[in-house]
């Protein structure tokens, strides 16, 4: 049947008309169209990094509560050795029975060949669950963004699937965590605040500390008694907080208290003395 050209501008203005109601301007309506049907051709899911707070079950975000709620797959990096989470166990409460959990797992080493095929498995799986269509939560003790796996994952996905969408979502870190606990203030004024991995070691500490007015020193497990040395010769103020809000908490105003080999969830506050104020 041949339509009478009368009716072409009637039929024009309903395209654009359904443009609006796709909540779009009729301009963009046929480019969206376009990339709808890429995105229909392999429906991509999100990746999510969720942060889960540093253990207290009440530290964990709203935002953290409703993406873990609605994803279809929880990610939780765990040793080959030890197939245990915290972030798994902290998140639990909030991930729904239905949702599919999978947990990465990553060798004891810092051996150059197995962490790499590691990472390579891991960024593959997670890769095949959102090139299928479902969303993930990868989740992260504390933020995902400061010393998480989560950030090597998030390198992978950009590089090698740049079409693939990931949000991140904040979480309270365990130094701040640890700041409220022991109300240190962490920085003030015009000072600065450096945040340094203990793994470094001394020489490293030593001359980054010269710089620094406050510091965070996360992972101090494994050089501790370095660490130690090098902080009492500092005019500082420093606490050492482990395990906080877990079984077996520690905090000492004092670091000779601290014990020699301290668990792996354990960080120094080391703040300028600031006396004791009086409200
Ligand atoms: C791999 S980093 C993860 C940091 C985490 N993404 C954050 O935002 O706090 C692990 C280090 O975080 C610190 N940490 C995490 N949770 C902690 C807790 N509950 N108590 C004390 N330190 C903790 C320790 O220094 C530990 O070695």
């Amino acid at each position: 049947m041949r339509l009478p050209w009368a009716m072409l501008p009637l039929m024009l203005t309903k395209r654009a008309f359904s443009g609006f109601i796709h909540g779009l301007p009729p301009q963009l309506y046929s480019a969206n169209q376009g990339q709808t049907a890429m995105a229909e051709q392999e429906k991509l899911g999100i990746l999510y990094g969720v942060g889960v707070g540093p253990g207290q079950p009440d530290l964990i975000t709203l935002r953290a509560i409703r993406v873990l709620a609605t994803v279809d797959v929880v990610l939780a990096a765990s040793s080959s050795r030890n197939d245990y989470s915290l972030a798994q166990r902290i998140a639990a409460e909030h991930i729904p029975a239905r949702t599919q959990l999978m947990r990465l797992e990553f060798p004891m080493t810092r051996q150059a060949a197995p962490l790499a095929e590691a990472w390579e498995r891991n960024l593959e799986r997670t890769a095949a669950l959102l090139r299928a269509g479902k969303n993930a939560a990868f989740i992260t003790l504390g933020d995902p963004l400061i010393y998480s796996t989560f950030g090597y994952l998030l390198a992978g996905i950009r590089k090698r699937y740049p079409r693939i969408r990931v949000t991140v979502v904040p979480g309270i870190t365990s130094y701040q965590a640890a700041a409220a606990e022991t109300g240190t203030v962490l920085c003030e004024d015009d000072q600065n605040l450096l945040l340094l991995s203990g793994v470094a070691g001394e020489a490293e500490l030593r001359a980054s500390l010269q710089s620094a007015d406050n510091a965070v020193i996360l992972k101090t497990y494994r050089n501790f008694a370095e660490i130690r040395a090098c902080l009492e010769r500092a005019d500082l103020d420093k606490i050492f907080v482990s395990r906080l809000g877990l079984e077996g908490e520690i905090i000492c105003r004092n670091l000779a208290d601290a014990p020699d080999a301290p668990n792996y969830l354990s960080l120094i506050l080391a703040t300028k003395k600031r006396g004791r104020r009086t409200s």
